[in-house]
C-alpha cells in the first residue's frame, strides 16, 4: 500500500528533523503564557509539588478533598520553566494578573493563606505548612538560604507581625513581611469563597501589586495595595514563578482559577541573531514545503482507502474491541441506519446531553432505542467509546444498561441502547417528574431501585471475570425502564481490573463527579472498589432523603456533603428525620434506619471501613446487619487506619482491590 511506502517514511524522518532544527531555534528566554483556566493539558505546562494538584478547572495549591480535614498541608505550583530575571547587569520586568478563591473549611475562619512567589526553587520546603505558607520553614524563615519573594494573601493572623487576618503582604526570604495592608480598606474579603483578582507589576525597580473584586484592568489600577522598590538580588538569575499555599490547623480550598504573565525577554541573543534568522527562515521553508508534500499524499491515501475499502476507516478501532473480546450481541450498525432512526438526529429527539455527546432517541427496526452520539469535539471521546462497548458489550445483568449496537464511520462515534421510558433516576427524585407527568416515587420503588444498583455493582465488582469499576455512579447514571427498574448506565470512565494484577501504574487524572468522590481519590487519584462503594451510599442517601448530594464548592449550597448532613443526624439519634418527607408513613422506621446506616457507612471517610458490595446486597437481603457506626463522623485521615469493624474476611475483593490500580484500557 502506498501509506507504507519509503517515500512516505522518508518525508515523516524529513518532517521530525525539521522540526526539531525549529525547536532549536526557538527563543526560551523570554516568558509568557496565559492560562485562562486549568485543565489536565495545563499540568504539563506545570510543577505540582506536594498537594497542589489540577481540579475543578482550577490550580488548588493545598488539597481539595471535599469537606474533609486537610490540615497541616502545603503545596506550590509554578511555571515549568525557569524566568530570566538578571543577565549581565540588566534586571527583566513582568506583568502578571491572577485570579483566587479561597474557601474557608473550618469555622469561625480558615487559614493560613496563598502568596504569588519569584524562588529558587520549585520544590516546597519541609513542614513549610501551618504559618509558612509553603514559603519557607522554621529553619529558613529570615535567612538567605530561602531564596524567594512572595507576595502573600494572608487569611490568618498566625503570629503577633501579622496585622489582621485578612492582608496582603510582601515577603523576602521570610514570612514576616516587610509592607503589609490590611484589605478590608480595599472592600476585598481574600477568604470569603469569592473569586477576586490580583495585579503584579514589575517594571525592574519597582514593585506594584493591585488587588480587586473585578477583573477589569481599571478596577485593577484603582486598588494599589502595595508600591515598593524591590532589589532582587537575594534571588538567583533563574526562578521559578507560580503559588503556594498552605494550612494549618485551619484550613481552607485554596485555589488559582487563571493565571496570566508575561515577562521580558533580557537574554542576549544578538549574536546568533543571523544564523538564527537563516535557520528560522529556511526551517519554515522545508516545514511548509513538506507539509503540503504530505498533506497532498495523505490526502490521496485516504481517498484510495476509502474508495477501494469502506470498512477500512474503522478496522483499527474494531481491532482494539476484538481485543476486550466483545461479545457478539453488541451489533454493528450503519451511520445511515441510526441517521433513519433518529431522523437525522433531529433535535426534537433528544433526550439529553451528558456523557461526551447528545443522547437521540430513535426508533430501530420497530424498536424503541436511545442513540448516544459522541461529540466530535470532546477529545476523550473514542475512549469513552471504547471503554463503554468493551465493557457494557460483553457484561449481562439485569440491572445494566444494555448495549444493542455501535456504529464508527466518518469520525462518527455512536451507541445504541435499549430505550428507558422513564429517564434517569435524578429527575426521579428532583423534578418528580416523567415526560412532563407529575409522578412521586414511593418507598417501594426506591428501596427496589437502591437494591437495583446494589445488585448491577456486585455483579461488576465480584460478579464477573474481571473486575469492573464504574468509577461515575451517581443518579444522573441510573436510568429506569418501563417498571421502574434501575439500570446503570453511561461506563464511559468504566474501566476493568485484573483481580490478581499488583502493576502500580496510576493515572495523574481525577475522574468522576463532585459530590460522589471518595475523599482519598483527591491524594491517590485512583478508582478501587471502594470509591465506587463511596459513591453509592451518596446515592442511598440522595434517594431516601430526597436530598443532592452536594458540592462543598458550590458557594449557597450546605455546607458539605449529604453524608456530613445524614451524620449529624445520626449523631442526634433522630436519623428518621433526615427521610424525604413525602414517603412519610410509607415505611418501617427501623428498615429506613438501618438503610441510612448503611448508607453511611459506604461514605466512611477511611475506605477500609466501608463495606463491599457482596456485604451491602447481603443487609438489603436482611442477611445481615448493617455495620456499626461510630455517632461521630470520623475524620478523613490518610494513610487509612484498620478499619473499626470487621468485615466477613470471606469476601476477599475488598482486600485484593484495595491499592490495585486498574490496567489502563486507555489513557485518559
Ligand atoms: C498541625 O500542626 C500543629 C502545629 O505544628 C500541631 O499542633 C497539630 O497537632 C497538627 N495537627 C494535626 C491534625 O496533625
Ligand atoms: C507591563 O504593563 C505595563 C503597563 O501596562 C507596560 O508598560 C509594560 O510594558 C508591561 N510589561 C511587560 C513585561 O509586559
Ligand atoms: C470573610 O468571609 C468569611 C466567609 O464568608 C467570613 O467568615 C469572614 O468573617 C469575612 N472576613 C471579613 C474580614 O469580613
Ligand atoms: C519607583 O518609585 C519611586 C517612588 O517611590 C520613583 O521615584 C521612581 O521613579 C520609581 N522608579 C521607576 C523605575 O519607576
Ligand atoms: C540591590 O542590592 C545589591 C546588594 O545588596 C546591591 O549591590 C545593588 O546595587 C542593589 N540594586 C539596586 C537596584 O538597588
Ligand atoms: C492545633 O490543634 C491541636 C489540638 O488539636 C493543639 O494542640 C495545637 O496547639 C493547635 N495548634 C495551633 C498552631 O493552633
Amino acid at each position: 500500500m502506498i501509506c507504507s511506502s519509503p517515500m512516505i517514511r522518508f518525508l515523516f524522518l524529513a518532517t521530525v528533523a525539521a522540526f526539531f532544527l525549529g525547536g532549536v531555534v526557538v527563543p526560551i528566554r523570554c516568558l509568557q503564557f496565559d492560562f485562562p483556566l486549568f485543565t489536565d493539558e495545563s499540568q504539563t505546562e506545570l510543577i505540582l509539588h506536594n498537594n497542589a494538584r489540577i481540579y475543578l478547572n482550577a490550580t488548588q495549591v493545598t488539597p481539595d478533598v471535599r469537606g474533609d480535614p486537610i490540615t497541616n498541608k502545603s503545596g506550590r505550583a509554578v511555571y515549568k520553566d525557569p524566568f530570566l530575571i538578571r543577565h549581565r547587569g540588566k534586571i527583566a520586568s513582568f506583568n502578571t494578573t491572577f485570579e483566587l478563591n479561597i474557601l474557608p473549611q473550618t469555622h469561625p475562619a480558615g487559614g493560613e493563606g496563598l502568596a504569588f512567589i519569584l524562588a529558587a526553587d520549585h520544590s516546597v520546603p519541609l513542614d513549610s505548612y501551618g504559618q509558612w505558607l509553603g514559603i519557607v520553614n522554621a529553619a529558613t524563615n529570615g535567612t538567605p538560604e530561602a531564596r524567594i519573594i512572595a507576595v502573600e494573601f494572608d487569611t490568618r493572623k498566625s503570629y503577633p507581625e501579622d496585622i489582621d487576618s485578612n492582608h496582603v503582604g510582601l515577603d523576602l526570604n521570610s514570612v514576616f513581611s516587610i509592607e503589609q495592608k490590611p484589605m478590608a480598606e480595599f472592600g476585598v474579603n481574600i477568604s470569603s469563597g469569592i473569586s477576586f483578582f490580583s495585579m503584579i507589576q514589575f517594571d525592574g525597580f519597582n514593585i506594584s501589586v493591585f488587588v480587586s473584586m473585578s477583573n477589569k484592568t481599571e478596577d485593577l489600577l484603582k486598588n494599589r495595595v502595595i508600591f515598593q522598590p524591590l532589589n532582587l538580588s537575594i534571588l538567583p538569575d533563574e526562578v521559578y514563578v507560580g503559588f503556594s499555599a498552605s494550612t494549618s490547623n485551619f484550613t481552607q480550598l485554596n485555589c488559582v482559577k487563571s493565571w496570566q504573565f508575561s515577562g521580558t525577554d533580557i537574554g542576549n541573543h544578538k549574536k546568533k541573531i543571523h544564523l538564527w534568522i537563516w535557520l528560522t527562515v529556511a526551517g519554515i521553508g522545508a516545514l511548509l514545503i513538506i507539509g503540503a508534500i504530505v498533506a497532498i499524499i495523505f490526502h490521496i491515501c485516504t481517498r484510495d482507502r476509502r474508495m477501494n475499502h469502506p470498512e477500512e476507516s474503522y478496522e483499527g478501532l474494531e481491532h482494539q474491541l476484538q481485543d476486550f473480546s466483545i461479545a457478539p450481541q453488541a451489533k454493528k450498525f450503519e451511520l445511515k441506519e441510526l441517521k433513519k432512526a433518529t431522523n437525522n438526529f433531529d433535535p426534537k429527539n433528544s433526550l439529553g446531553k451528558g456523557g461526551f455527546g447528545t443522547v437521540y432517541k430513535g426508533n430501530l427496526m420497530n424498536r424503541e432505542v436511545a442513540v448516544k452520539r459522541i461529540s466530535k469535539d470532546s477529545r476523550q471521546g473514542k475512549q469513552e467509546f471504547i471503554a463503554e462497548v468493551a465493557t457494557i458489550g460483553s457484561l449481562h445483568h439485569k440491572n445494566l444498561v444494555k448495549l444493542i449496537g455501535w456504529c464508527y464511520e466518518k469520525r462518527d462515534l455512536l451507541l445504541v441502547y435499549e430505550f428507558m421510558p422513564n429517564g434517569s433516576l435524578d429527575k426521579l427524585i428532583f423534578n418528580n417528574k416523567i415526560n412532563g407527568i407529575q409522578v412521586n416515587p414511593n418507598w417501594e420503588t426506591r428501596h427496589n431501585i437502591i437494591v437495583g444498583v446494589a445488585e448491577a455493582l456486585d455483579y461488576l465488582h465480584n460478579g464477573c471475570e474481571k473486575t469492573v469499576l464504574h468509577r461515575d455512579v451517581k443518579s444522573s447514571n441510573i436510568m429506569l425502564d418501563s417498571k421502574f427498574v434501575a439500570k446503570l448506565g453511561d461506563f464511559g470512565l468504566a474501566r476493568t481490573m485484573r483481580r490478581t494484577e499488583q502493576t502500580h501504574h496510576s493515572t495523574k487524572e481525577i475522574a468522576g463527579t463532585p459530590g460522589y468522590m471518595a475523599p482519598e481519590i483527591f491524594l491517590t487519584s485512583r478508582a478501587t472498589a471502594e470509591t465506587d462503594v463511596y459513591a453509592y451510599g451518596v446515592l442511598v442517601l440522595e434517594v431516601i432523603c430526597g436530598r443532592k448530594p452536594g458540592n462543598p464548592l458550590d458557594l449557597g449550597s450546605y455546607e458539605g456533603s449529604i453524608a456530613h448532613w445524614v451524620w449529624e443526624f445520626h449523631k442526634e439519634e433522630r436519623l428518621v428525620e433526615a427521610v424525604d418527607e413525602s414517603i412519610e408513613g410509607q415505611f418501617v422506621k427501623e428498615e429506613i434506619e438501618y438503610l441510612l446506616i448503611l448508607g453511611l457507612s459506604c461514605c466512611h471517610p477511611n475506605p477500609l471501613a466501608r463495606p463491599s458490595m457482596r456485604t451491602v446486597l447481603a443487609v438489603l437481603k436482611g442477611e445481615a446487619n448493617p455495620p456499626i457506626l461510630p455517632n461521630e463522623r470520623p475524620s478523613f485521615v490518610w494513610p487509612p487506619m484498620p478499619p473499626s469493624f470487621k468485615e466477613d474476611t470471606s469476601d476477599s475483593s475488598l482486600k485484593d482491590t484495595h491499592l490495585v490500580p486498574f490496567t489502563e484500557l486507555s489513557g485518559r
